[in-house]
């Protein structure tokens, strides 16, 4: 049984903000859910604002560890994907076999996830050697003031919204958790920059960090 753990009110404004999304955010949402193939494993999936993009022929499991996003997610039609099966679950410490998923879709989840670099250890060690990760997140920006206002803003912001940090350099993070990027496009966010992209597991051990 699913403990009432997790951000209330952000999870109630994320809803709100995920059903009034602007269509250029829906199409990277689309870009991103939309190249899924086989079992697909989505980190974070919130109220499930990336179901309606998944392709039906999809395996997938969400897992999602804060209950106001899960119970608000079951207000939120289900695709119509092979099968579907969602859980209380951590990103960072997945009860999920070795090379086991086709696809990990991660969507503005590594900002928000405690320990981004575990997490994406964890994506790159339920991946099958042939398999995918497919990414859209916000990230910080590279000029040195608009940085570091991120930085001095991280605090603040995180409390507000639900431990997303503005600041995260997730792009370092991804291949340093053992991936090489397939595809990648920089685009934007409001006012943050942001990643979209592909990447698959890199051969041999991932680096530490
Ligand atoms: C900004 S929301 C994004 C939700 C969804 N991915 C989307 O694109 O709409 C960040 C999500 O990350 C989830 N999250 C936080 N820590 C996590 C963890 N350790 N494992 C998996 N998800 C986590 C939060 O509960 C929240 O649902």
């Amino acid at each position: 049984m699913a403990t009432r753990s997790g951000h209330r009110g952000f999870a109630a404004v994320w809803d709100w903000m995920s059903r009034h999304e602007p269509r250029s955010e829906k199409e990277l949402r689309a870009r991103t859910a939309g190249g899924c193939r086989g079992l697909t494993l989505e980190f974070g999936f919130g109220v499930g604002a990336n179901w309606s993009f998944l392709p039906p022929q999809v395996d997938y499991v969400g897992i999602e560890p804060d209950a106001y996003m899960r119970s608000r997610a079951a207000h939120h039609e289900r695709p119509k994907t092979r099968s579907f099966d969602l859980r209380d679950g951590d990103a960072q410490a997945l009860e999920i076999p070795d090379a086991s998923v086709d696809t990990v879709l991660a969507t503005f989840v590594f900002c928000t996830i405690p320990d981004a670099a575990a997490a994406l250890r964890e994506a790159r060690r339920v991946l099958r050697p042939d398999g995918q990760l497919r990414f859209c997140e916000h990230v910080r920006p590279a000029g040195r003031v608009s940085g570091r206002a991120t930085d001095v803003l991280a605090p603040p912001w995180s409390r507000l919204a639900g431990g997303c940090h503005p600041n995260r350099r997730t792009l370092a993070v991804i291949e340093a958790a053992g991936f090489e990027l397939t595809e990648l496009e920089r685009t934007r966010i409001g006012p943050l920059p942001a990643i979209l992209g592909v990447a698959r597991p890199a051969p041999g051990a991932p680096q530490e960090g």
